[in-house]
């Protein structure tokens, strides 16, 4: 009666109901690249220290990659009865190469095996996460390079607050998803540690070299302690977070293109392609994208703390509730990696409304600032220098002008120490051009700010380039 690989000591069938409850091939079987690559390197380091021969270990890794083929094509047939993608190989693998097979699990539990796919699923993703996010800093760098002379207002408390110029607006971005990218950069150092050789918890009898597998999977380390490395998914919990913060980060940029978008801004218009209608209002375009974007922060937030939660009552070492750690991480990963796609995609294709951001920047008192900061050069201390400028616009207000638009008599009743030249400290161009201090608006420190960015990616990518060259020289 025994059909599963773990039955030895079971009198009873299993259940279907428990089969198809305890199954989870229809999530975890996106991880056979992985399951295949290390059985296979698991295989060559258990020739290499004698527990296999060379011909057992060669019939079982070719027997693996005819899998692995099927699988590519979607031939595959999958059964709840084999629980998840492991059991699943390992079946295929003994109609596949007969009797041998049952070595392949030699020194090797699924505790080990599952920390080992995922973590080698992550490193993949984490990697393409970063140059997904190399992509989206290039467009805000390239949105801030064509509006290093767009004018527009700044906010706190989203009140108009002084004049800033977009590129610089576009850069705020540029810094967000760079701390994202050095935050996945820094996980992926967790992530990149062979867990194989654990085995169920304990380690193992045999002579096992767990860095000769490590090596032949590309791994730098393998972990240190045996229980920790089955009990472990920290480096999952450290994927989500960054992933979260980054979503944070779509997500204002999302709301930001959403208020901007609306007839209340003006401030840009997104591409048709990159809208959509309504089914009932005919004159409706409406910002689904970053609305979208916007929700779907809350599923990867949610994915961190379903993993948080499913994490935080469990004793050492493995328990079967970690198994639902894979459905939070692949949808994390698959919502993440959408959102920069499309955001790529649709950045270039943002229409800015440069007069209605300058006009904007015109009205309001955004130069209430500037003309105390004129007292202040005049020898006026900071706080008398604000109660002076509040008391004109307070009587501008209630005469209908902007302070520029006062005369130099009506400006002389609030401070005799105001000349003519005061007029030039209140213009756009002024305001932005004296906003000098590091990291401040100016059209010099933006420009210079573009520059380092530019350096910094290119930097980067090709850095890229020369460990994809090492890894591929390592694996040949
Ligand atoms: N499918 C399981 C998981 O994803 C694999 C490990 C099962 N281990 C066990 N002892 N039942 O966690």
């Amino acid at each position: 009666m025994s059909d599963k690989p773990w039955d030895g000591r079971f009198s009873e069938r299993t259940d279907t109901s428990v089969e198809e409850f305890t199954s989870s091939i229809d999530v975890d079987k996106r991880l056979y690249p992985y399951d295949i690559e290390g059985s296979v390197a698991h295989c060559r380091m258990l020739a290499k220290v004698g527990v296999l021969t060379d011909e057992e270990a060669t019939a079982l890794s070719e027997g693996l990659w005819r899998i692995k083929r099927e699988l590519d094509q979607g031939n595959f047939i999958f059964d709840d009865s084999l629980e998840d993608i492991h059991m699943h190989i390992e079946a295929r693998l003994l109609q596949e190469v007969g009797k041998v097979a049952q070595k392949l699990h030699t020194a090797r539990s699924r505790n080990d095996q599952v920390a080992l796919d995922v973590r080698m699923f992550l490193r993949d993703v984490t990697r393409q996460v970063i140059v997904q996010l190399q992509d989206l800093r290039r467009e805000f760098i390239q949105l801030a390079e064509q509006h290093v002379d767009t004018i527009m207002p700044g906010y706190t408390h989203l009140q108009r607050a002084q004049p800033v110029l977009l590129a610089h607006h576009w850069m705020a971005y540029y810094e967000m998803f760079s701390r994202d990218s050095e935050r996945f950069i820094d996980s992926l150092k967790r992530t990149n540690v062979m867990p194989l050789g654990a085995a169920a918890l304990a380690g193992t009898t045999y002579p096992i070299d767990r860095k000769y597998t490590a090596e032949l999977l590309g791994f730098p380390v393998v972990t240190a302690n045996s229980m920790d490395t089955v009990a472990d998914r920290d480096f999952i919990l450290e994927f989500l977070s960054a992933a979260s913060i980054c979503m944070v980060h779509f997500s204002r940029m999302s709301e930001e293109l959403v208020l901007w978008s609306s007839s209340e801004f003006r401030f840009i218009e997104l591409a048709d392609a990159f809208s959509t209608g309504s089914s009932i209002m005919p004159q409706k375009k409406n910002p689904d994208i970053p609305e979208l974007i916007r929700g779907k922060t809350g599923r990867v937030f949610g994915d961190l703390f379903a993993l948080l939660t499913l994490m935080k009552g469990l004793p050492l070492t493995y328990n079967r509730d970690m198994q639902e750690d894979k459905a939070s991480l692949f949808d994390a990963v698959d919502t993440l990696q959408s959102c920069l796609d499309i955001t790529v995609k649709m950045l270039p294709t943002i229409k800015v409304n440069i007069d209605v951001l300058r006009n904007a920047a015109s009205t309001g008192f955004l130069n209430a600032t500037d003309m105390a900061d004129y007292l202040v050069a005049q020898g006026v201390a900071f706080r008398s220098a604000h109660a002076i400028v509040g008391q004109a616009v307070a009587y501008a207000l209630a005469n209908g002008k902007e302070l520029h638009e006062l005369s130099i008599k009506e400006l002389k009743n609030f401070a005799k120490q105001i000349e003519e030249d005061i007029f030039d400290h209140l213009t756009l161009e002024h305001m932005i051009a004296r906003r000098q201090s590091a990291g401040g608006t100016s059209t010099d420190n933006v420009r210079a700010a573009i520059e380092t960015a530019r350096k910094q990616l290119d930097l980067e990518s090709r850095s890229d380039q020369n460990q994809q060259g090492s890894h591929e020289a390592a694996k040949s």
